[in-house]
């Protein structure tokens, strides 16, 4: 059990490569944190450094209050599960998991039992004398992260251990993710570029973009109040559409003004814009599909259908409203027939002040949270990647492919450095990347 503390963390591939910046995050001991963004944002970098298997260019990370940065991954207390997890096909399924005890030259005793109580856990119990080929995806799946837990780590680290599953068999083990965690007391970081996944999972979420942390919140406050606009778009199904639009300041009250519709902003709102003195301006205004409502008044948005899309229950009307796609869904109750709107169909559309996101139009920041969103006063540099730098995910050159791996009867010592997964162009694969640690 630990917590963790990551300062001013940064990391600069090869002098050219700028893959994190200024990340700064304080993790209680057993939380949950989830580090989610898009492709090539930083994710499996941060993480790595976290392990060991990256150095850190700058900052300090801490583990229990020790400073890791020069520790090696095996002397950190930490157990990864990889993405592209690969399984020893000719070994049991308890030898895989207990391959890594053996390793560590556990008593023959411990490890069954603690084997054995890893495979309850993951209800694989009855597995334990198959061959990996004769597992489906997901039990595969729980093997590997058997081998984690039986190291019973200070901190567990996942890089987007799902993606490998298909739509079903995520959503299943996603919740398997979440019994985990309750069975298994310790500190997680998880990566995924999965909204929904961060969301279901996280006690907290860290959005990155471009090496940069966006925000850190838990579930509600990401979705509820987003501090800049990429936030705002990232987080939420269907997204946020966003308008241009009008704030406008009048004393002490707030209206935002869109397509000759005047909404004043919440009580709530309105303090926050008050004790920042913003004043009336051009907006980016954020409004989350399930905040607009259909309705007959007069003063409301015109918007002509487009499609609308029967989601069981709820039907998301796609319409061209203000020069631009917006998407409303309407929730249906259960006596409600589909409504099936034809394409050109006028509607017309509102909203409440509560659902008001407003953000500045140069920087993004949402307006209600300036300072929360300094860490970009002035623009990000761009990440530059060179066109040979290879994906992270495809820079395991330098590990053994799976059959170079020792075999565990030889129990060779193996560079600390390299535990990471074959690479994803070995889909079927093997080898243990955690065992050599
Ligand atoms: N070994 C490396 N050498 C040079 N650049 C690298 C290396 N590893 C990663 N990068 C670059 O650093 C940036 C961050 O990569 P990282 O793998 O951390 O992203 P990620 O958020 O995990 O993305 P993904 O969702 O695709 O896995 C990317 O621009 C990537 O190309
Ligand atoms: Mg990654």
């Amino acid at each position: 059990m630990a917590d963790l503390s990551l300062r001013n963390v940064k990391k600069i591939y090869d002098n050219t490569v700028v893959a994190v910046q200024s990340f700064n995050l304080e993790i209680a001991d057993k939380e949950f944190i989830v580090l989610v963004g898009p492709s090539g944002c930083g994710k499996s970098t941060t993480l790595r450094m976290v392990a060991g298997l990256e150095d850190i260019t700058e900052g300090e990370i801490y583990i229990g209050g020790r400073k890791v940065n020069t520790v090696p991954p095996k002397d950190r207390d930490i157990a990864m599960v990889f993405q592209n997890y690969a399984l020893y096909p000719h070994m049991t399924v308890y030898d895989n998991i207990a391959y890594g005890l053996k390793l560590r030259k556990f008593p023959k005793r411990v490890i069954d039992q603690k084997v054995r109580e890893a495979a309850e856990i993951l209800d694989i119990s009855e597995l334990l004398k198959r061959k990996p080929k004769a597992l489906s995806g997901g039990q595969r799946q729980r093997v590997a992260i058997g081998r984690a837990i039986v190291r019973e780590p200070q901190v567990f680290l996942m890089d987007e251990p799902l993606s490998n599953l298909d739509a079903k068999l995520r959503n299943q083990m996603r919740s398997e993710i979440l019994k985990l965690r309750q069975k298994v007391n310790t500190t997680f970081i998880y990566v995924t570029h999965d909204q929904t996944e961060a969301m279901t999972l996280g006690d907290r979420i860290v959005i990155m973009k471009e090496g940069f942390v966006q925000q850190v919140g838990t579930p509600q406050e990401v979705f509820h109040h987003p501090a800049n606009l990429f936030v705002a778009g990232f987080i939420g199904t269907p997204q946020m559409n966003i308008f241009d639009a009008q704030l406008v300041r009048e004393g002490d009250r707030y209206f935002v003004e869109l397509a000759g519709l005047r909404v004043e902003m919440s009580a709530e709102k309105t303090a926050r814009l008050l004790a920042w003195d913003v004043a009336s301006q051009p907006v980016k205004l954020g409004l989350r599909p399930e905040h607009l409502t259909l309705t007959d008044r007069d003063d409301a948005v015109f918007a002509a259908v487009d499609v609308s899309e029967m989601m069981g229950s709820a039907v998301h009307i796609h319409v061209s409203a203000c020069g631009q796609d917006v998407v409303i869904v309407v929730p249906l109750s259960e006596e409600e027939e589909t409504e099936n709107m034809p394409m050109g169909q006028p509607v017309r559309f509102t909203f409440r002040g509560s659902a008001a996101h407003v953000f500045d139009v140069e920087t993004g920041y949402n307006l209600e949270y300036p300072q929360k969103s300094e860490p970009e006063e002035t623009a990000p540099p761009a990440v530059t990647v060179p066109e040979n730098v290879p994906p992270a995910d495809q820079t395991a050159e330098e590990v053994p492919a799976p059959e170079e791996l020792p075999a565990p009867a030889e129990e060779a010592p193996v560079p600390a450095e390299q535990p990471e997964a074959p690479a994803p162009a070995e889909p079927a694969v093997i080898g243990d990347p955690f065992a050599e640690e």
